[in-house]
């Protein structure tokens, strides 16, 4: 396994569900945006892939990467035998806080359990996919086709490169509460690797730290090709409605089959 780019235990952590995860107990308004699609209680995330990957209750998913548990608990609540691995404690105990039939564990996405064709299907959401190089991130994928049965599905939702670089700026307010807690992003765009390396200031109950983090952006060939070279087949762009993927959607929802 190779060195990581950054510290993937100093980003997710209880900051992050302070700022991010609603019932976090920071109380107030937020004001600004909200990154992400997962984030909120109601979960359109859940109905998208529950139609783009023909979901049954009864199915077996693996959410990789699940965070805090708001897409695994809402496709448990469907009737799915959801798994859900992530290498943070914090936000498994956040996850399985929720008391729904999932079984969460603690893992790496790069070395999964032996898991070999268990899954119907994988979801792996909120830019929650890209965090290593790229002979590692492409161990990923492998991962998740060792893990899916033959015609198994995955979905992975991701940024859409051709709107977040028309939204790109130099640094961002992207989060700021009524107490004063804030976290101020400064952005660096790399177009030799297309990583784009944040360093954030974390700004609560007065304490400041600063923490770098970095994910790999795609443009939808070159991810379809890294699929394609993963074993997937019928690999598809979508945007967070479901249709075909434009440079106008926010989101890019990948599906493709094992
Ligand atoms: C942007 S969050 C998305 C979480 C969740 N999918 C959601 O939609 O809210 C990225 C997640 O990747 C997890 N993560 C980072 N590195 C990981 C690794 N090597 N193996 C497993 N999970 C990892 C983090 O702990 C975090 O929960």
């Amino acid at each position: 396994m190779t060195a990581d780019l950054f510290d993937a235990a100093s980003m997710y952590d209880e900051d992050y569900l302070h700022f991010f995860a609603p019932g976090s107990g920071a109380g107030g308004p937020t004001h600004g945006p909200l990154v992400g699609t997962a984030y909120s209680d109601t979960n359109p995330a859940a109905e998208l892939v529950w139609q783009l990957l023909g979901l049954e209750a009864g199915m077996t998913v693996l959410d990789l990467a699940c965070g805090h548990g708001t897409l695994a608990n809402a496709l448990a609540a469907r009737g799915c035998v959801v798994t859900g691995l992530d290498s943070s404690a914090v936000f498994l105990e956040r996850a399985a806080a929720a008391g729904t039939k999932v079984e969460y564990v603690r893992g790496d996405m790069r070395a999964l359990p032996e898991w070999t064709g268990r899954f119907d299907r994988v979801v792996n959401w909120t830019t929650a996919f890209g965090y290593f190089d790229d002979d590692t991130n492409r161990v990923v994928l492998g991962e998740i086709a060792r893990v899916l049965r033959p015609g198994g599905r995955l979905a992975m939702d991701l940024d859409n490169l051709a709107k977040f670089l028309a939204g790109w700026t130099p640094s961002r307010i992207t989060v700021a509460r009524d107490n004063g807690d804030m976290l101020v992003d400064r952005h660096h765009l790399d177009p030799l690797t297309a990583r784009f390396e944040v360093e954030r200031t974390v700004i609560r109950d007065g304490r400041v730290r600063k923490l770098t983090f970095l994910k790999r952006l795609f443009a939808y060939p070159e991810l379809r090709d890294w699929l394609t070279a993963a074993g997937f087949t019928g690999v598809q762009g979508h945007g967070e409605d479901g249709t075909p993927l434009t440079a106008a959607h926010h989101r890019m929802i990948v599906t493709a089959t094992r």
